[in-house]
């Protein structure tokens, strides 16, 4: 759907290890650009490798940027670099997952903490040790989609009086102390929503996803435009409220007569790609083209 061509820009917001934009490199080839975004430093750094690697003696030009994706379009209006493909693959990449100590995950124990970007303020034991009841339970309903939130909410609160909750372990011991037997049987942890929420929280996902989609809606040919005429631009994203936000936005683009929707329903990882790779289950891949002169 990004269709590279020889020359192009391809820009990729969250660079991660750098696989879908190794992929792209020698498509646009020596005298193409790849710019690589993305709020972890160290992600950045292995991004750029993988590029060099793949790119070899034909490697496009790298930019890399580091920052948060909601700053990128205005970053590279400023540096007059205008994408003819963009992707934003959204959420965390494995190594971050796996990581115990950026406290991403229920399965691994390690400090709460959450921040895709280590220079946030806040991490996750400051929202889940110093944020009001109601508060905790509407993040937890809002964005973990949790059914029981204030009940959670309400187990956190007490909890967190005995002693602060500082640990993944903690804090998933706590939650499902309160579902065990709720939710009825089922293969998903009953800490994975309430972990999913918080997450959402801390990095502010849904926020940063509003603002590159609003750039995308600003469209192509403006002055200080990042987009060039007839960019592609394709965005995977990982659960429900993020589709939501994209395919809305995406329609918006053609109903304002900005760009052309190319995934009529979202593409997805087909079966023998979701064994092989179990984390894709869940992808849902939309894409737009946005136009030229229609979109000033
Ligand atoms: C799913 S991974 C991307 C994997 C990448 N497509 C690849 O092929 O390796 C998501 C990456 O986006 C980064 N990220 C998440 N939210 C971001 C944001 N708002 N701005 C910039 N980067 C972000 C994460 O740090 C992570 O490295």
């Amino acid at each position: 759907m990004l269709s590279p061509r020889e020359g192009e820009t391809y820009v990729d917001c969250t660079a991660g290890l750098g696989g879908h934009a190794s992929l792209v490199a020698p498509l646009v080839g020596a005298s193409g650009r790849i710019v690589l975004n993305d709020v972890d430093d160290g992600n950045l750094g292995k991004a750029a490798e993988a590029v060099r690697r793949t790119g070899g003696e034909h490697c496009p030009e790298i930019v890399t940027i580091r920052g948060n994706f909601a700053e990128l379009p205005r970053t590279l209006g400023e540096r007059g670099i205008r994408a003819d493909m963009a992707l934003a693959d959204l959420g965390f990449s494995s190594n971050q997952v796996d990581d115990p100590a950026r406290g991403l995950s229920f399965r691994l124990d390690g400090p709460l903490d959450m921040r895709l970007d280590p220079g946030l303020k806040l991490s996750a034991a400051d929202l889940v040790n110093g944020l009001p009841e109601a508060e905790l339970a509407r993040i937890l309903r809002d964005y973990g989609e949790e059914r029981h939130a204030g009940l959670v909410a309400r187990k956190l609160v007490q909890a967190r009086k005995e002693t602060p909750i500082l640990t993944t372990a903690r804090l998933a011991e706590v939650v499902r102390s309160v579902l065990s037997g709720r939710s009825g049987p089922s293969p998903i942890d009953p800490a994975t929503r309430s972990f999913q929420g918080l997450r959402i929280a801390v990095n502010d996902e849904l926020g940063s996803l509003q603002a590159l989609l609003a750039a995308i809606l600003r469209g192509a040919g403006a002055p200080g435009s990042w987009l060039s005429a007839g960019a592609r631009v394709a965005i995977i994203s990982f659960h429900s409220l993020e589709d939501r936000l994209v395919k809305r936005a995406l329609e918006e683009t053609a109903s304002r007569g900005v760009g052309e929707v190319l995934t009529r329903s979202p593409a997805m990882a087909d079966e023998p790609e979701q064994r092989t790779n179990p984390r894709s289950r869940s992808a849902k891949l939309r894409a737009v083209r946005i136009g030229g002169a229609l979109g000033t």
